[in-house]
């Protein structure tokens, strides 16, 4: 096999197993750089333990690799530091500490006490381009805790650009949003997308179709679909996918969603 894709997410025979259930079950994925790709999917499809594979969290056979290199097999922050940074389903920032202090805190993350004492007087450079990316600049003093929840996601996406973040993986972004902060969340994610690599778990259906330049459809920890909005929403597959789920499969307690899923496969 010589595939000489070198930039962006690779990911060839993907498999996570969890004592003998195959969560992810012989994935291929290809992100080509600079991609918006959502992977969408029902509950319990894969999504989110194929980016845990893919971040270090979950031990997985195969392969994955960014920009060429291989990303299975190294620790978790081995791989953070290559450039790849995930966000959670719920957000992660130190609620206590203001905006600025928890941008400061993941830029210098892995830089020595001495890097982090110089430059508490003045805010570096890529710290300031993160603040106004994220749209935060002016809220920067106040503590992350009071912002709100889209804010939050924002600053999470802020705090991965100023580590640098080649390859960006978002689950869930939007969940709980309202439609003012999902829209201003797209518009980021064309800014951030420039030159990066995004790959979102997306429930969110409007969202997808707004947003996607590519879409990968899981089912059974297998890639069921994949192609443009369009070509997805008019697969069989992946209608009869979403219409089951929106019927009798409502395990997760994720039924909406998954409804407003069946009617955007309905509508293609
Ligand atoms: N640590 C674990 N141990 C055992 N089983 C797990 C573990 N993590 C996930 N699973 C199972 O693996 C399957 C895939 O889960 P995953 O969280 O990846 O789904 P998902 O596509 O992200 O779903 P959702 O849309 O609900 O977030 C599910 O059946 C889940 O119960
Ligand atoms: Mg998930």
């Amino acid at each position: 096999m010589t595939d000489t894709t070198t930039d962006g997410l690779r990911v060839r025979d993907l498999r996570v197993v969890f004592d003998g259930f195959a969560a992810v079950d012989g994935v291929d994925l290809t992100v080509p750089s600079g991609d918006i790709r959502f992977l969408i999917g029902p509950n319990g499809a894969g999504k989110t333990t194929l980016v845990d594979a893919v971040t270090g969290l979950v031990r997985a056979s195969g392969s994955a690799s960014f920009a060429g290199r291989e990303l299975l097999g190294r620790p978790v922050h081995r791989i953070a530091r290559m450039g790849i940074g995930r966000t959670f389903q719920t957000a992660t920032v130190f609620e206590e500490l203001s905006v600025l202090q928890n941008l400061d805190i993941a830029a210098g993350a892995g830089r020595g006490p001495l890097t982090m004492l110089r430059r508490r007087s003045s805010v570096p450079e890529n710290v300031a381009e993160a603040l106004e990316t994220i749209g935060l600049a002016d809220r920067r003093d106040q503590p992350a805790g009071t912002l709100a929840h889209g804010q939050k996601q924002w600053l999470e996406i802020g705090m991965l650009l100023v580590q640098d973040v080649r390859l960006l993986l978002l689950d869930e972004p939007v969940a709980g949003m309202s439609h003012e902060e999902r829209d201003a969340t797209g518009e980021l994610l064309g800014v951030v997308g420039r030159g990066r690599t995004i790959v979102v778990i997306e429930h969110d259906m409007d969202f997808m179709r707004a947003y996607a330049r590519s879409v990968t459809v899981l089912h059974g920890g297998k890639v069921l679909s994949e192609g443009t909005v369009a070509q997805v929403q008019a697969d069989p597959r992946v209608q009869a996918v979403y219409l089951g789920e929106a019927t009798t499969d409502d395990r997760a307690g994720d039924g909406a969603a998954a409804g407003a899923a069946g009617a955007a496969a309905k509508e293609a």
